[in-house]
């Protein structure tokens, strides 16, 4: 489907997001031919920039970071609805010539008067900027027109914090106006999810506790802080992830099947399974986290977490976090999951693994030596991208001797069709007002809930977070705390 006629507003337009993923986004989009001609893109922000820096700015990240082949006439196209306003998030000034530019893209561009606001903006500005809108009648949503908002993580630092900002936000925006992104739903890998478990007649009857033993969800990642230390010092692994992402691939992944995917039915089921979802009362024993020491990684010296730059001197921040998650209900009552991420790990990969309880009875000689089939379906989200399934065969030769082997799918080799960009996908479907792929303000609400007992509890240690080197696994308490429920960690 095609948008229809409306303009784009992204505040923080010099940020990080939008140069890397937003702007390239925008024109994967045109490229596609799924945006309308009546379509314009303004960027806010504080620079002195004028359309013609902006679109400069624009291009050039198209250049870089664009999915899709650069093509002079779709540039041409989009150009044609590129502005720029320059202000700050507190003073009226900016928010009228906004209001201007809008009202003049009415006319020139045809945008129907629709406007989708993404505050790319650290959440402190985001009481402001609403409360702008309102008071510049940019947030009314008068007869045809729409108005909608997009919001973007951290959705708050804990419940408190986080109902505070949805009040905030729905103060001025209705429900249905509100979009919180969490990309990793806009990813093709985390929407098979679903396919898989709900097109499919032979996974469903052993996707419970009968027959799984435990879900390890884990999302790794290779690269350290970056330039990110403003952001991310402070936050950490577990709000920075764990909150969002990591809760909704184990909501995807415990669910019960929604009647349809409408949004409403797809929010319920996610949510039945973040209420009935808690922490072990022994976090001591059932937590991990870490922080990255310096180290090796790809033959390459790294330094350590402490040693980046504009990282607080002792900052106690976890660059590693692992939890372990109970879902109390029939489905999977005794099925533990376990939530892993980290920074410097030895490489990127984010994969949700069901590990199978072992066959009841083994009529093979060595059982003990032998591997035995510690069968496992691994949905791998990225980078290659499939699912695998892992099973014990016989070795060739005269023995019986059992090896553990993968039976794999990749998306490389199965489709032709290459993949939309997660903020792609979820860029459109905003313009299109389509809402099953973002987390409603409940969800976020309930992985507060799962997740304040943890942070409470690890600020209440004051201790450092557990060193590792880059490049490895993470530290031993990660290890210490599977080998404590009798699993381990897989080495994807
Ligand atoms: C973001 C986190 O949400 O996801 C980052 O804030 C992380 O810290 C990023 O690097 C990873 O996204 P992806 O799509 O590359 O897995």
């Amino acid at each position: 489907r095609i948008a229809g006629p409306c303009a784009l507003v992204i505040f923080g337009v010099t940020g990080d997001l939008a140069g890397k993923k937003l702007l390239p986004a925008v024109y994967d989009l045109a490229n596609r031919g799924l945006l309308p001609p009546g379509f314009a893109l303004v960027g806010y922000a504080r620079r002195d920039w004028d359309d013609e820096a902006f679109a400069s700015v624009v291009l050039e990240s198209v250049k870089k970071n664009a999915r899709t082949p650069f093509k002079e006439e779709v540039w041409t196209q989009l150009r044609r609805g590129i502005r720029f306003v320059s202000g700050n998030f507190t003073d009226d000034e900016g928010f009228q010539a906004l209001r201007e530019t809008l009202r003049d893209l009415e006319e020139s561009q045809g945008t129907a008067g629709n406007n989708a606001f993404y505050l790319s903006i650290p959440p402190g500005h985001f009481d402001g900027v609403v409360g702008k809108l309102r008071r510049l009648g940019l947030a009314d949503q008068g007869g045809v027109r729409w108005s909608r908002v997009i919001i973007e993580k951290p959705f708050g630092h804990d419940l408190e914090s986080a109902q505070e900002l949805n009040r905030v936000v729905g103060s001025v925006f209705p429900p249905e106006s509100v979009f919180r992104i969490d990309h990793y739903l806009g990813k093709e890998t985390v929407q098979n999810m679903l396919a898989v478990r709900f097109a499919n007649q032979m996974f469903e009857p052993i996707w419970n506790n009968n027959y799984v033993s435990h879900v390890q969800i884990t999302m790794a990642e290779d690269i350290g802080i970056g330039g990110r230390a403003g952001y991310y010092d402070g936050i950490g692994a577990a709000r920075d992830v764990i909150q969002n992402h990591l809760l909704q691939l184990m909501a995807l992944t415990a669910m019960e099947e929604p009647n349809n995917f409408e949004a409403d039915e797809l929010r319920a089921e996610k949510r039945k399974v973040l209420a009935a979802a808690s922490t072990p009362a022994d976090l001591a024993a059932h937590t991990a986290r870490g922080q990255y020491l310096g180290g090796w990684q790809g033959g390459e010296k790294v330094r350590g977490y402490l040693e980046e730059e504009g990282i607080e001197p002792g900052s106690m921040t976890e660059t590693y976090a692992a939890i372990r998650v109970d879902v109390d209900n029939r489905r999977w009552a005794g099925v533990p999951f376990y939530l892993r991420t980290a920074k410097r790990m030895p490489r990127r990969v984010t994969e949700i693994a069901l590990n199978f309880k072992r066959a009841p009875h083994l009529p093979f000689a060595d059982t003990d030596t032998q591997e035995m089939g510690t069968n496992a379906l691994v949905m791998r989200i990225q980078p290659d991208e499939g699912v695998t399934m892992r099973f014990g065969a016989k070795v060739p030769g005269t023995a019986m001797e059992i090896r553990e082997v993968s039976m794999d799918f990749g998306y490389g080799g199965s489709f032709t069709e290459s993949s939309p960009e997660a903020y792609e996908r979820l860029i459109l479907d905003v313009l299109l007002g389509d809402p099953p792929l973002f987390p409603q303000h409940e969800e976020v609400e309930l992985g507060w809930k799962i997740l304040d007992p943890v942070l409470d509890f690890w600020e209440s240690t004051g201790a450092q977070p557990e060193g590792y080197a880059a490049g490895t696994w993470g530290p031993a308490s990660a290890d210490e705390m599977l080998a404590r429920d009798g699993f381990t960690w897989r080495r994807p």
